[in-house]
């Protein structure tokens, strides 16, 4: 069974969707540590609780990003994971400690990627006037919120949405979709072919949109 990893910065309801999937049996994988870089982020006292291990390396204690992304890669390596899976983990992370996890480096984002990256996404798209948005999974490469996509998941955007209810219709699919991303890496269905994830031949029809409830 593969090992993962899992950097969170806040509440981690990515987390938590993980975690949930795990125990429903659905993903096969061992959560061998949580890692914050807030030590009051609110997920790190729910990982506990789900008798996880769960650390935290605070960033403000360095004195810059090359010898925090050192401290937490050294911290993540201790636990030998074949995944670290980043679940809301607000750090721009130093090109070293990308290729250091080349391939098996995951991130979730807030929008349909290369649409919207950086934070505010949900903002961003009401004052674009998109009518689909929605959020990705994809390896992550040394540019921000950029990398081979793996899944997707589109939501519409209503006319009587504001930020707070299409950040919610968002992440209701965000937690679907990663449980699923990981799922496949566990099972080792992904392939990297260029810039593009190959799903293996029992889903080769490849793309995935998730056609959500409207609420
Ligand atoms: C999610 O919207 C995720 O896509 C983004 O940050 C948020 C984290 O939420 N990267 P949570 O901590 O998983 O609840």
């Amino acid at each position: 069974m593969k090992n993962i990893v899992i950097l969170i910065s806040g509440r981690g309801s990515n987390m938590e969707a993980l975690i949930a999937a795990r125990d429903a049996g659905q993903l096969p994988v061992n959560i061998a540590a949580v890692i914050s870089n807030r030590p009051a982020a609110a997920g790190l006292e729910t990982a506990a609780k789900a008798g996880i291990t769960a650390h935290f390396i605070d960033h403000k204690a360095f004195a810059g990003r090359e010898s925090f992304d050192a401290a937490l890669a050294e911290c993540i390596d201790g636990f030998a994971p074949d995944l670290v899976v980043l679940a809301g983990f607000m750090r721009i992370l130093s090109d070293g400690f990308v290729r250091h996890y080349a391939g098996r480096l995951m991130n979730i984002h807030p929008s349909l990627l290369p649409s919207f990256p950086g934070l505010h996404t949900h903002r961003r798209a009401l004052e674009e006037g998109v009518r689909i948005h929605g959020c990705t999974v994809h390896f992550v490469t040394p540019t921000l919120d950029h990398g081979p996509v793996i899944i997707q998941a589109a939501v519409p955007v209503l006319d009587s949405d504001d930020e707070a209810t299409l950040a919610g219709r968002v992440l209701r699919q965000e937690h679907r979709i990663y449980p699923q991303a990981v799922r496949w890496f566990a099972e080792d269905r992904l392939r990297l072919d260029g810039g593009r994830v190959r799903l293996a031949a029992e889903l080769a029809d490849g793309a995935v949109l998730i056609a959500p409830e409207v609420r």
